[in-house]
């Protein structure tokens, strides 16, 4: 009988089971996590999707408005699935319930991220960017780590940004030269270093680990003004990262894998 846990699109109960590779997008209820569970979910009936929310509530509703506006054309499964990136106790619960119902996983992605744009004091905002950004990414990744193991291949995808780029960020001619975001930058920065080590720690059994620039995307990244802003500035569509993002669990990016640099979404690498 399927666990009760997980809310399913896309699957009856006899088609869901651990044959299917399995992937985890974290902070999928908005932005290039959402558009990333969609493009996977009509690219192959081999997936099935887990739909990481940190509300149980939010992802509920996710899930149901990705059946409403694709229907049919999804090929693969979608569950929701509770995981707050900051949380240990409801990272594990997510293991636990993926272990049970899977017993393995494919692909992590590592996507949920914040900026902090309200006006809070230097220490405070540091910490909230480190513990969402780098902390509970650390975390969830070797708490899944066991899992990971189990799949024939695995990857683990850290969605970084080129905003956290050391080499660009001193470059003269770096069009996004002018923004400030230090906290942003050295979050993501630490990031592409914790996906070096975690590239390095897993090599012997195989798993490939990367960090992976999405581009200046319209989301909900830094608040519904900051939206409206990026559509003004002509940001890009989150669909653009997704498909990327297909790519790269398709194999399709394994030699950029290999290389000592974040992957772009765009084709080629970004230094880190
Ligand atoms: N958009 C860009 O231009 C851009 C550029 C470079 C890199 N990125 C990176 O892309 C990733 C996705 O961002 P986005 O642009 O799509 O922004 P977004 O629309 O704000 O999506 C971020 C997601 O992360 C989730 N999240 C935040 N804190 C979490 C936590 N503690 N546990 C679990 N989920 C949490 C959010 O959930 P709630 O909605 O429930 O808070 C949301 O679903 C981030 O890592 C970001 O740094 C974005």
């Amino acid at each position: 009988m399927r666990p009760s846990f997980l809310s399913q699109v896309g699957y009856t109960t006899s088609t869901l089971d651990a044959r299917k590779l399995t992937r985890i997008i974290e902070g999928a209820s908005s932005g290039i996590g959402l558009e990333t569970v969609k493009a996977l979910a009509t690219a192959s009936a081999d997936f099935h999707i887990l739909l990481g929310s940190q509300s149980a509530e939010k992802g509920q509703k996710t899930l149901n408005d990705i059946q409403t506006a694709l229907g049919d054309s999804i090929k693969g499964g979608i569950s929701a699935l509770q995981i707050d990136v900051c949380d240990q106790n409801s990272i594990k619960a997510a293991k636990d319930q993926i272990e049970a119902q899977f017993g393995k996983l494919d692909v992590l992605i590592n996507n949920a991220g914040i900026i902090v744009y309200e006006q809070v004091d230097t220490l405070t905002s540091l910490r909230k960017t480190f513990e969402t950004n780098v902390f509970g990414q650390l975390i969830v990744t070797e708490t899944m780590e066991p899992l990971l193991q189990k799949s024939a291949k695995s990857y683990v995808i850290y969605v970084s940004s080129e905003q956290g780029s050391i080499s660009e960020r001193l470059n003269p001619e770096y069009e996004y030269r002018q923004i400030r975001g230090d906290h942003y930058r050295m979050s993501k920065a630490a990031l592409n270093m914790l996906s070096a080590c975690h590239r390095y720690n897993y090599a012997d059994w195989g798993c490939r680990v990367l960090a992976f620039n999405p581009g200046w995307c319209v989301s909900n990244l830094t608040g519904e003004k900051g939206r409206e802003m990026r559509i003004k500035l002509g940001a890009r569509d989150p669909k653009d990262p997704a498909m990327a993002l297909v790519d790269v669990v398709l194999g399709k990016r394994d030699a950029d894998i290999e290389k000592p640099a974040m992957v772009d979404l765009d084709g080629g690498l970004v230094p880190w």
